[in-house]
């Protein structure tokens, strides 16, 4: 037992179950791990989002720390994948004392564009507008979209589970979530600073249309760390090459935490 977690934050619309494969690779190899993989708040129609609180990706990071102080341990080392990307650089805004290393996954640390802003909230209004057909359907385009080339034609069923994830997911939760993720501020300032204090490293799928290298750098810069790119992976990487990502969180803990 250690005084350290390794929790695993996961995209939209996805949950905790993104991180299954990942989490066997890593506890083969990493016995003594204690890996938290949380849902969500909202990412399964059991835990709804509170609609009486303003969209805000802030409080689903309160709620992590919570986790995490609840826990055996004192700190996390947090990975954060995609919108669980942005609740880590909130949980690293709003408790610093938590984190015990970073690692940033198909993500990006700046604020959204006014196109993708507009995005978020149309498909928030269509969410709730109750045309839940359309939504799903809206889903499972994006999830095709954004896999690499290989899991498409190789690897059809990552994209299938991925879907069925984000069925389970009520329109009202959906629609906060684009609000929140909508909401979210640019987290530069907040990576220079956590980047001082904690081992990180960038983690992209090499074939992620959304997380470019371009993006990717910027975090590593801010960070001061490297990125390391996973082959045949697209946005989901976790999901769509979990070996190789495993692999690389292995490394990033060996490398920088003697008690693992
Ligand atoms: C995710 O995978 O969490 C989403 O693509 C995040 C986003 O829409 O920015």
């Amino acid at each position: 037992m250690t005084d350290t977690a390794l929790v695993l934050l996961h995209g939209f619309p996805l949950d905790g179950r993104m991180w299954d494969r990942v989490r066997e690779h890593l506890s083969a190899q990493m016995p003594e791990l204690d890996i938290m993989a949380p849902t969500v708040r909202g990412c399964h129609k059991t835990q709804p989002w509170p609609a009486d609180y303003a969209p805000s990706l802030t409080w689903e990071a309160d709620r992590i720390a919570e986790l995490i102080n609840q826990s055996s341990h004192t700190r996390a080392v947090v990975v954060g994948l995609s919108m669980g990307g942005y609740i880590a650089q909130a949980l690293a805004a709003h408790h610093p004392q938590i984190i015990a290393g970073m690692v940033l996954m198909d993500t990006n640390c700046g604020a959204d564009s006014p196109a993708s802003s507009d995005a978020r909230l149309s498909m928030a209004t269509l969410a709730e507008s109750k045309q839940s057909k359309q939504v799903y359907a809206s889903l499972d385009q994006m999830v095709e979209a954004l896999c690499a080339r290989d899991t498409f034609v190789n690897n059809h069923d990552v994209i299938e589970r991925a879907q069925e994830m984000a069925r389970e997911i009520d329109p009202g939760s959906i629609a906060w979530i684009q609000r929140a993720m909508a909401a979210r501020p640019n987290s530069q300032d907040i990576l220079q600073f956590i980047g001082k204090k904690v081992p990180s490293l960038v983690i992209r799928g090499a074939e992620d249309p959304t997380c470019t290298s371009k993006t990717a750098n910027t975090m590593a810069e801010a960070l001061g760390c490297d990125v390391v790119n996973i082959p045949s992976a697209g946005h989901f990487s976790a999901m769509e090459q979990p070996q190789a990502v495993a692999k690389a969180l292995e490394g990033f803990l060996r490398q920088n935490y003697t008690e693992f």
